[in-house]
């Protein structure tokens, strides 16, 4: 199949000097929901600033249902709609001027049953009349969806959408979503939360340090996140491992005084009861066990590990 989005080698270094985004390759198929998770500073904001033409990459290419985004930035950004992370409005327009405005910036005729659709989808159309300074901040976030939705994009970005939002727009938020992605729209998405990449994405990409570690369809990745690790605190540090735990694939740690266990906890058999049968057969004594579940932090380390020593 075609990608509907297409980024090669696309990187980032700011006037500042900073390094923000290492070479990118991305494609984005239609009608898929992608995630891109990573913490604070990771290089999010920036990827996607790119590829909606906001921000020039240093180097790269990006096509999006094939106009390069770059040369061909206005049938590019026509067929994109986003919702930025920071708010910015209009604050002394109303919101159904705002709206039908961004729609017409696109060179799209007025539609109003379209508008009057999202404005309603985003429980907008009673404050349609009022001017957006005199919207809550949650408000102000549904208006800046309703203008990204605006001209009936075919991809849609969501810049960190649930961040500072309450129950109610969350849930609003991802009705839009599921009823979006059911016409056929492709939907781009930054998150902190792995639970909200595990709700909504078909595909996670995750970023750290402007560098993507990995991009795995969700089902795969969340088993990985279910790995847990027992740590094996030893009564007399080892020299080496013995031959006979290799099935456990353990590793040594602390100059020899910790046993480290990688598990998965969603399997039906863990390993751990044949392991500690097997240590006490050997003689092996311990003083703790203690098992803890990876943390994002632990799950990022673990990744980038994982990537250098594949390199
Ligand atoms: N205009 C700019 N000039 C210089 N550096 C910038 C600029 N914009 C972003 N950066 C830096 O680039 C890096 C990536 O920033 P970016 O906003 O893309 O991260 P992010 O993943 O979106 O983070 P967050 O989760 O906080 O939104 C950060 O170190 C940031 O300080
Ligand atoms: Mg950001």
């Amino acid at each position: 199949m075609q990608p509907i989005l297409s980024v090669r080698g696309v990187s980032k270094t700011y006037a500042s000097g900073h390094r923000a985004l290492e070479p990118v390759d991305l494609e984005i198929n239609k009608g898929e929901i992608f995630a891109l998770l990573g913490p604070n500073g990771a290089g999010k904001t920036t990827l996607i600033s790119i590829i909606c033409g906001i921000v020039t990459p240093s180097t790269g290419t990006i096509t999006v249902m094939g106009h390069d985004a770059i040369h061909d930035f206005r049938a590019a950004r026509s067929v994109i709609g986003l919702v930025p992370q920071e708010l910015s409005v209009d604050m002394f327009e109303t919101v159904l001027a705002s709206v039908r405005y961004s729609r017409r910036l696109f060179g799209k005729a007025g539609h109003d049953a379209y508008v009057e659709e999202v404005l309603r989808d985003l429980s907008l159309w009673d404050k349609r009349n009022a001017r957006i300074r005199e919207l809550s901040g949650g408000m102000k976030r549904r208006v800046l969806i309703a203008k990204a939705l605006s001209h009936e994009p075919d991809v849609l970005f969501l810049d960190e959408p649930t961040a500072g939002v309450d129950v109610a727009l969350r849930r609003d938020m991802w009705k839009l979503v599921h009823k979006l992605r059911a016409k056929g729209t492709t939907i781009i998405l930054t998150t902190h939360y792995i639970e909200e990449a595990e709700e909504m994405a078909d595909r996670v990409g995750v970023i750290d340090k402007g560098k993507i570690i990995l991009i795995e369809q969700k089902t795969e990745l969340m088993k990985k996140l279910g790995k847990r690790q027992m740590l094996i605190a030893l009564q007399e540090p080892m020299a080496a491992l013995p031959e006979a735990l290799a099935e456990w694939h353990l590793a040594l740690e602390d100059d020899g005084a910790t046993l480290r266990y990688v598990f998965d906890a969603q399997a039906e058999r863990t390993g751990i009861p044949s392991l500690l049968r097997k240590l006490a057969e050997m003689g092996i004594g311990f003083k703790d066990l203690e098992t803890s579940k990876s943390s994002l932090e632990d799950i990022f380390v673990d990744l980038v590990e994982r990537k250098e020593q594949a390199a």
